[in-house]
């Protein structure tokens, strides 16, 4: 099963910190907040729930549930929770990928669940 997603950057220039906190997990914004272009690595991250969704095909999912985390490489991965891991059984499926890149005016993510 595959998902992908493409966003502009500036649909996140004006959300709010509660706006923020609605959609990504206290380790993603500590995460994107580290860095200068921010606004980017929100959009990419948004883009991973979005293409996960459309991975799964169900539009029920409550986004902040899909934390993206990263190796020590920086090799983003979706965190595995009781949620995810019930969705995933649900749909005999157990492994899950994801690639995100962005730039000045976009980011987009691609999620392959199998
Ligand atoms: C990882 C790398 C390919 C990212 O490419 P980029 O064009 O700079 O940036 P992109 O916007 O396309 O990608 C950024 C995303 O790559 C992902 N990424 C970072 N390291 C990664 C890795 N080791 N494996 C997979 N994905 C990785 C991250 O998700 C990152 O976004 P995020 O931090 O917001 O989650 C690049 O920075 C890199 O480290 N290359 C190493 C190889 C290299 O430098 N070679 C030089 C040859 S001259």
């Amino acid at each position: 099963m595959v998902g992908i997603d493409i966003e502009k950057i500036n649909r996140f220039e004006h959300w709010t910190d509660e706006g923020y906190e609605r959609i990504f997990t206290k380790n993603e914004i500590n995460y994107v907040k580290s860095f200068e272009n921010y606004l980017e690595r929100f959009c990419g991250f948004f883009c991973v729930k979005e293409a996960f969704v459309k991975a799964i095909d169900d539009d029920s999912l409550i986004y902040k549930e899909i934390e993206v985390l990263h190796s020590e490489t920086g090799k983003p991965y979706i965190k595995r929770n009781e949620y995810i891991d019930s969705i995933l059984k649900e749909k005999h499926k157990s492994r899950i990928e994801i690639s995100i890149s962005h730039c000045k005016d976009y980011a987009v993510a691609i999620v392959v669940i199998d």
